[in-house]
């Protein structure tokens, strides 16, 4: 198993190209299946997390082709249906987007209950509300999420939570149900967008992505495409947050301004500047950081998947921030993590209260998900001598080429092989 080994203290200087978006790959690839056809997808994420629904779409019997080192080819005609296995998609969480996509096509699906990034409760009732008002029988027995239907039928969704996770789902086993779903207080995420671009390139007729209203005309037949998958919002908001929390002067390239608009507000609320052209952000930051109010939100908010970076920047500006999570539970588990390299954070809840201090000081920290793995990485490039980030697999599900793409930027990170036996992550 491998650590990451920091030293931290460098400001940060050049260009970082970011890859496609995980949050996209893991919702579209799986979509393939209602194409019935061959599909090529460009601007794949080389991440665990992506490796792992290719590989489970590959044992359902799709030909899965590697065109270049970002693009596949996925062949669903010779598909078979089959029972996906708690062995498959207990490490992550998107599997349950199977259930969406063998329901459309199959209008059966059997698929054990997702793994996932542990941030407290994570249900999936708004998904198995929407399957049923489709007209599927849904049953979880021993584990698995049984969805049948004789036929699926439009109807008006209206979700009682924000969730990526039940409109994706939706949306999946809507696209070739008959007459007209509506999905009434839809999540607006990017990916979200890039979903129901995917799927009206293979012919679904998908309005509304977007706005929290979103109407689906069931088709009777999809096809293939080529498609390309939008920029990560949150590997390119990682970039920028650990630039303006080290200092210097970064371009942050293949991006989507727009959809960093959030993160750019309270960076530059922070004390950085930040510049936009049309597919880059560039962040430079030379005074000293301020104190800011941070709450996550279901998008055009902040990203829940932000929380612990900005964290971590805040935990060195001068002055006291408060830090809400408005989407999960129990997202502050990191915080021990920074408590031991110096950091003064107070959590009541679903609030962090952070008084900023001086100085971060290298110690071994682990990550505890994803996302706080990333902020352990920003932790230790701007702490005082040397940081090692354990559990980085869990770091590995959801950025490509991180060590490179910091040390292009002037980053001290190496990742160094260790004796010890960790055990497997899981994520999403
Ligand atoms: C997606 O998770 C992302 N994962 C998460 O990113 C992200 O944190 C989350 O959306 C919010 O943006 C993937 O896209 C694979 P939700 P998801 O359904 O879909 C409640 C990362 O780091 N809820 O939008 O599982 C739920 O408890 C990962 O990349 C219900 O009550 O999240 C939560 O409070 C981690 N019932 C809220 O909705 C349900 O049936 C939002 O969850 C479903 C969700």
């Amino acid at each position: 198993m491998e650590n990451f080994v920091i030293t931290g203290g460098h400001e940060l200087f050049g260009e970082v190209n970011i890859s496609g978006a995980k949050n996209a790959a893991v919702a579209i690839i799986p979509a393939a299946i209602l194409a019935n056809d061959k599909v090529v997808i460009e601007n794949i994420p080389q991440i665990s997390d992506v490796k792992l629904i290719i590989e489970i779409l590959d044992s359902m019997g799709a030909g899965v082709k590697l065109l270049t080192k970002d693009t596949i080819e996925i062949d669903t005609s010779h598909i078979s249906y089959q029972d996906v296995g708690y062995e498959l998609t207990s490490h992550f969480r998107a599997s349950y987007y199977l259930i969406g996509a063998m329901l459309g096509r199959f209008k059966k699906a059997e698929v054990a209950m997702p793994g996932g990034c542990n941030f407290g409760v994570r249900p999936i009732d708004l998904h198995i509300k929407g399957f049923e008002m489709l007209g599927a029988k849904v049953d979880i027995v021993d584990g698995m999420v049984c969805a049948n239907a004789e036929k699926l039928i439009g109807a008006s969704i209206y979700m009682d939570t924000v969730s990526v996770g039940a409109t994706i789902n939706v949306m999946l086993a809507a696209v070739l149900a008959r007459g007209l779903t509506v999905i009434e207080n839809a999540a607006k995420e990017p990916h979200i967008v890039d979903l129901a671009n995917f799927l009206n390139s293979m012919g679904a007729d998908v309005r509304g992505a977007g706005t929290d209203v979103i109407r689906i005309h069931g088709v009777e037949k999809m096809h293939g495409c080529t498609y390309s998958i939008i920029p990560d919002q949150i590997e390119a908001g990682t970039y920028m947050v650990a630039a303006a929390a080290c200092g210097g002067d970064v371009l942050v390239k293949n991006v989507i301004p727009k959809h960093l608009e959030s993160i750019s507000a309270k960076l530059e609320e922070a004390g950085a500047e930040i510049i936009e052209y049309d597919d880059a952000v560039r962040v430079t930051r030379f005074k000293p950081l301020t104190k800011c109010n941070v709450k996550t939100m279901p998008h055009p908010g902040f990203p829940t998947d932000m929380q612990p970076q900005i964290a971590v920047l805040l935990s060195i500006a001068n002055g006291t921030s408060i830090l809400s999570e408005s989407v999960w539970d129990n997202r502050f588990q990191y915080v021990g993590q920074l408590l031991r390299m110096g950091a003064n954070i107070q959590v009541d809840g679903k609030v962090a209260v952070i008084e900023g201090v001086k100085r971060l000081t290298g110690v071994n920290v682990k990550a505890t998900d994803l996302r706080a793995g990333a902020a352990m990485i920003i932790a230790g490039l701007v702490a005082d001598g040397t940081t090692t980030v354990e559990n980085i697999n869990y770091i590995d599900r959801g950025y490509e080429d991180v060590v490179v793409k910091f040390s292009s930027l002037g980053a001290d990170i190496r990742r160094v092989e260790v004796k010890e036996k960790q055990t497997i992550q899981t994520a999403g």
